[in-house]
């Protein structure tokens, strides 16, 4: 029987699957343009807690889905519409696949008389849930010119206020019932949110006249020395505790075992980027893995992806336009592959997930929020050179900045089980041929980064806002 949501529609032609992830320094000026204020933090501890009242369910509603909005607010609907590559999603897609989560897995088994504010939106914003039938070709996301940026705007409209509706008729009972998977709602939003902006980074990267989607550039960064953080290994504990929201892919907490390391302090900058790509860093096969070195000649790698030279200068394109490469940012956008051809040139290695994660928890930093970073409250939208660690700390940029690529295969935790129903494909069927990165970057809305939370992408992946740490003793490579 096909679910309530698909009722009232005649079948649609059968699709591929899509595949998606999914998560300060001074802000200089004009990084913000008006309307485009971070969504308001909810601070906890080091996760967000669970959210059961509904005065509570609807102010974290409205705050996230405000800041969707203005997130895209800055872009015309034809900005909005464009996919760049099959990897990207069209601004307008994400701001309605989100608003179908929430008609598709709140409303349509809570609302009375519920309905599909669309016909066929079931179809066209359904990402890669199998068990909630066919949907739309992820690649051709960029030619459903209809319904346009303004009528997903309605859409949005629509689903917010009989959501709002919602939380006012239920009872305590089934509201307590419904919460986790609000709250899943809007962390899932949120990862949509940092999507949006890679997204939007690939799309206007493709537009010759190269514009701008909001900040300025920082003032260039001084040279800053690489230290390195002792790790006592051991029996250690990794996962989520639980006590707050986490996504199911962080849980059973469960035991490691690691060998004594030492962990970069910072990461990987521009400036000893580009001093392997002058040792040939990019053409020697003994750095290489296999398929890593078969992508760089397929692809024609050279260079991060974002570079591009000109008359003998490295420039780099940003959120907030084109410049010359600042050797004292992190390194961004390179791939598993290229982050592991760097630390074998460096005569390091990348930390295993277990690695980071105790690691950051060691030294302080269990909790995301109280340890800060640049994450997209800064509104730089773009990573910064590190600076001082938190009070008490020695590694820097832990969170924020750049998604930081581990050695770590993703798999499911021993003992993971995914949850039963459409709502179990979120993580698990992931578990294949991509790698766990760690920390969030500067895109990751606040409230969205701890030290237990799985990000993953292929090897290969460059759109994503992702850079290294390099790690290095313990057990080798
Ligand atoms: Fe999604």
């Amino acid at each position: 029987m096909p679910p309530r949501w698909a009722r009232s529609v005649g079948p649609a032609t059968a699709t591929t699957v899509g595949l998606e992830a999914t998560r300060c320094a001074p802000p200089p000026e004009r990084l913000t343009p008006a309307g485009l204020d971070p969504v308001s933090r909810v601070r906890h501890g080091g996760v967000v807690d669970s959210l059961h009242t509904a005065v509570q369910l609807a102010t974290r509603f409205d705050d996230v889905r405000g800041y969707t909005e203005r997130l895209a607010a800055p872009l015309s609907p034809e900005d909005q519409t464009v996919q760049s590559m099959p990897d990207v999603s069209p601004t307008k897609w994400h701001r309605a696949h989100v608003t179908w989560f929430f008609e598709t897995f709140v409303l349509a088994d809570h609302e009375r008389d519920f309905a599909p504010f669309g016909d066929r939106y079931w179809f066209l914003f359904n990402s890669y849930y199998e068990s909630l039938g066919p949907r739309f070709s992820r690649p051709d996301r960029g030619l459903v010119t209809r319904p346009g940026a303004h009528e997903v705007g309605s859409y949005r409209d629509n689903v917010d206020s009989r959501f709002r509706d919602l939380l006012d008729s239920l009872d305590d009972g089934t509201l307590t019932k419904l919460a986790p998977t609000i709250e899943l709602g809007f962390h899932h939003e949120q990862q949509h949110q940092e999507l949006l902006l890679m997204d939007i980074k690939h799309v206007l990267s493709r537009n010759p006249l190269q514009p701008v989607y909001a900040g300025s550039r920082r003032a260039v960064s001084e040279p800053d020395e690489l230290g390195w953080v002792d790790v006592e290994g051991g029996l250690v504990e990794v996962g989520h505790e639980g006590g707050g929201f986490c996504f199911d892919n962080e849980q059973p907490r469960h035991r490691q075992w690691l060998e004594p390391f030492r962990l970069a302090d910072r990461l990987v900058t521009n400036g000893e980027w580009l001093a392997f790509m002058a040792d040939g860093g990019y053409e020697r096969p003994e750095l290489w893995l296999s398929d890593g070195l078969a992508q760089v000649r397929a692809q024609g790698w050279r260079a991060p992806l974002y570079w591009s030279q000109h008359e003998g200068t490295w420039l780099e394109h940003t959120l907030h336009g084109t410049w010359p490469v600042d050797p004292g940012l992190p390194v961004a956008h390179v791939s598993f592959y290229e982050a592991d051809a760097y630390a074998t040139w460096a005569g390091k290695r990348l930390p295993s997930e277990a690695e980071w994660e105790h690691a950051v928890v060691s030294d302080g930093q269990a909790d995301a929020v109280r340890a800060g970073g640049n994450l997209a409250d800064a509104a730089s939208f773009h990573p910064a050179a590190a600076g001082a660690a938190p009070s008490g700390s020695r590694l820097r940029q832990v969170y924020g900045d750049c998604w930081e690529w581990t050695s770590s295969a993703y798999h499911a935790y021993p003992g993971f089980h995914p949850p039963e129903g459409a709502i179990g494909e979120y993580n698990g069927k992931f578990m294949s041929n991509q790698m766990v990165l760690r920390g969030g970057c500067a895109l990751t809305p606040p409230g969205h980064a701890r030290a237990t939370y799985r990000n993953f992408f292929p090897h290969g992946a460059r759109w994503a806002l992702s850079g290294v740490r390099l790690a290095d003793g313990g057990e080798p490579r």
